[in-house]
């Protein structure tokens, strides 16, 4: 059986649901599970699901019956077993590692996976959306290549001349600062959030969002990457092509994180840095202008 219950891959534009705002659109459904059991272990936990495609849809509201110790996600999967089966939601680990089942709760960013039930107040009316930066498929699943399309405008690690696999020689501190980043499980919760583009549809093509500046970044700090000596300059292509300038540092992207890369600290303002930097250096800007004379 396979762990991933979601339609196929489509594009376009949705009815954006909004979580703080919409209504639910559906009668309370049905209690899933029985009534409260009597031992205080399970309760009835009230939730409001975005249904529809890309052709618009709302809010339906369900009564779930929520054991102790479970997640958003067991939730889901209890609707889909008892009120709602053609229900489409896109998960695989339950493990908070392959980042695919991320959505928005009372219009937060979150994995389902990773949402304790016990963060909400037991009477609270539980929200739960599609990510809203990108076009929906249908229910909760959305169309994400944005951000593969943005992934592959980056070119890859350029390796140094004259030394081979198992030669590279590095400073820990250097590995330290790679694997922070390399901790990404690509949820796109940083580039649902980030306000760029989440509700700026137009700016997607210049952004490449939090979590590929942080690739960028990643490799202009990388002290290996030879990309500068066959002449590909990162710095410029941040600022200019993948839209650098457009992050304002709201830290926003940090924020939803589930691996807690400091994507904001450690990599786009090091990144700005090093952009101005590069820009304003007295050096770079005298040979510059004599290339421009000559
Ligand atoms: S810090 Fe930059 S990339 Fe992150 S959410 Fe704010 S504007 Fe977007
Ligand atoms: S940087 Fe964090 S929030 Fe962004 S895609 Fe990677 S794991 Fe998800
Ligand atoms: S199912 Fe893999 S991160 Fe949630």
């Amino acid at each position: 059986m396979s762990a991933e219950t979601h339609a196929g891959e489509g594009a376009g534009t949705h009815t954006r649901p909004d979580a703080e705002q919409a209504e639910g659109t559906g009668t309370p459904g049905a209690v899933s599970g029985g009534a409260p059991d009597a031992s205080g272990t399970s309760y009835i936990a009230q939730f409001r699901v975005w249904r529809g495609d890309i052709d618009g849809g709302g809010l339906e509201d369900f009564k779930v019956e929520v054991f102790e110790g479970e997640v958003v996600l067991d939730i889901v999967h209890r609707l889909q077993a008892t009120q709602a089966p053609d229900l489409a939601v896109r998960w695989n680990c339950k493990a908070g590692k392959c980042g695919s089942c991320s959505a928005e709760i009372n219009g937060r960013p979150r994995l389902l996976c990773m949402t304790r039930m016990s963060i909400f107040d037991r009477s609270e009316i539980i929200t739960i959306t599609p990510l809203r930066a990108f076009p929906v498929v249908r229910d909760l699943v959305t169309n994400v290549n944005y951000n593969y399309a943005k992934a592959r405008e980056i070119p890859a690690f350029v390796p140094p001349q004259g030394l081979g696999p198992g030669e590279y020689r590095m400073q820990q501190e250097d590995v330290g600062r790679s694997q922070e980043f390399r901790k990404c499980i690509e949820c796109f919760l940083c580039q649902d959030t980030c306000h760029v583009v989440r509700d700026h549809e137009e700016n997607k093509q210049a952004f490449a969002g939090p979590r590929f500046l942080m690739r960028v970044a990643e490799l202009d700090m990388h002290p290996l990457d030879a990309a500068e000596e066959s002449g590909l300059d990162r710095k410029t292509t941040a600022q200019d092509e993948h839209g650098l300038g457009y992050c304002n540092i709201t830290k926003c992207c940090t924020d939803v994180c589930p691996e807690g890369i400091k994507i904001t600290d450690n990599a786009l303002i090091p990144l700005k840095e090093r952009v101005a930097d590069r820009k304003y250096d007295p050096i770079v800007w005298l040979g510059n202008k004599i290339r421009r004379r000559t």
